[in-house]
C-alpha cells in the first residue's frame, strides 16, 4: 500500500534536486514538522479568535510588507515588530493559540488547508504579485536559505520548471495556488471575508493600500498616523529598520545569518531574467491555464 505522506526528491536538473513532503497530491516544505497529516489536522481545527487576521500569500509575494503594515495599524504603533511571523504551516499551533488578541497569522497554504475557524467567518488578507516578479524573488531567496528548499541550487529554468510548469518545489504550482483562491474570492456564499491586495498597488500607492488594509480591520484611525505607516513600510525604510534589528532566527535559515527578505521590492525585475524564450513560453503557458481566470497581473508600473 502506497504511505499517506511520502518524502520525495525530484531530480530538477541532473545534479539538482528538490526534497519535499508529499501528500494529498501535494509537495509540503520539507521543514513542515512532523507528519504532515497531523500538522494539517492541527491547523485546521486551530482555535481562532474573532480579532485574528490571516495573511495569505504565495512565497515571496510581499508576506513581510503586509505583515508590517497590518502589525502596526494593530498595534496603533508605528514601529517595526519584533515578534516571528504566526507561521501556521511551520509553527506549532497550539503556541500560537496561548498568544493574545488581536494575533495576525501567516500561511502560504492554499485555501482548502486553512483552519475551518476562519474559512467559517474569520478574517483574510490575501496579496498576490505578478507570477513573473514572483519567481525572480523566489529565484533569490532559496540560494540563501539553509532549509525549506532544501538542497536545491539549480538555475533560474529549473526555478521555472518547478513552479509554473510542474509542481515540484513546496507550495506546488503557482497557477493552482491563484486558481484555487480565485475561485474562493469569487465565492458569494464563504463565510470569511477576504481583501484582496495587489503588490504592485501597494508599490504605486502605499498610502491608499494602507488606508485600505485600516478600513477592512475596521480601524479607525487618524490619516496622519496612516501617512507614518505608509512612510515607515516603503521598500528603503522598511529594509533599513529591518536588517538592522533582525530576528535572531534567521542566523539559522540563511547561509550567510542575514535576514534575505529586502532585495530590490520593485516590479518589473523579471524583464532581467527572463529570455525571451522564458517569457515567451510562460506567456503561452498563462493563457493556457488562466483562460476562465478574471485575475490581472501587473508587470510593469508604468501605464
Ligand atoms: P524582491 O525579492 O523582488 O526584492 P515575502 O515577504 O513574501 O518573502 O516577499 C519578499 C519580496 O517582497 C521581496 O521582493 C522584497 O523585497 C519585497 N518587499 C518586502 N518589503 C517591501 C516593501 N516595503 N516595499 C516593496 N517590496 C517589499
Amino acid at each position: 500500500m502506497k504511505p499517506e505522506m511520502e518524502i520525495c526528491e525530484y531530480s530538477v536538473e541532473p545534479e539538482h534536486l528538490t526534497k519535499v513532503k508529499r501528500y494529498d497530491n501535494f509537495n509540503f516544505p520539507y521543514a513542515f514538522p512532523g507528519n504532515v497529516k497531523d500538522q494539517l489536522k492541527n491547523i485546521a481545527n486551530f482555535k481562532a479568535q474573532e480579532n485574528d487576521i490571516l495573511l495569505s500569500t504565495y512565497p515571496k509575494s510581499g508576506t513581510h510588507w503586509i505583515r508590517e503594515i497590518v502589525s502596526m495599524l494593530l498595534r496603533g504603533k508605528a514601529e517595526y515588530t519584533n515578534e516571528p511571523l504566526n507561521s501556521l504551516d511551520f509553527y506549532d499551533s497550539s503556541a500560537i493559540e496561548k498568544l493574545p488578541s488581536p494575533r495576525v497569522l501567516q500561511s502560504h497554504l492554499p485555501y482548502r488547508y486553512l483552519p475551518n475557524a476562519i474559512k467559517k467567518q474569520g478574517r483574510i488578507i490575501h496579496v498576490s504579485r505578478n507570477p513573473k516578479d514572483t519567481a525572480v524573488s523566489l529565484y533569490h531567496m532559496i540560494k540563501k536559505l539553509t532549509f525549506m528548499y532544501s538542497s536545491f541550487s539549480g538555475s533560474f529554468h529549473a526555478l521555472l520548471q518547478c513552479i509554473f510548469y510542474s509542481d515540484k518545489f513546496p507550495y506546488g504550482n503557482w497557477f493552482d495556488f491563484v486558481k484555487e483562491w480565485e475561485r474562493i474570492m469569487r465565492q458569494e456564499n464563504r463565510g470569511c471575508k477576504i481583501l484582496h491586495l495587489e503588490f504592485e498597488d501597494m508599490k504605486k500607492d502605499l498610502k491608499s493600500s494602507v488606508r485600505e488594509i485600516a478600513s477592512f480591520l475596521d480601524l479607525n484611525c487618524e490619516d496622519e498616523f496612516l501617512n507614518v505607516v505608509a512612510e515607515k513600510c516603503t521598500f528603503k525604510n522598511m529594509k533599513n529598520g529591518k536588517e538592522s534589528n533582525p530576528q535572531p532566527y534567521w542566523k539559522d535559515c540563511t547561509h550567510d545569518g542575514k535576514m534575505p527578505i529586502f532585495r530590490k521590492g520593485d516590479v518589473g525585475d523579471w524583464k532581467s531574467w527572463f529570455s525571451d524564450k522564458d517569457n515567451e513560453k510562460f506567456d503561452k503557458e498563462y493563457a493556457r491555464q488562466m483562460r476562465d481566470s478574471r485575475l490581472t497581473f501587473q508587470y510593469s508600473l508604468e501605464t
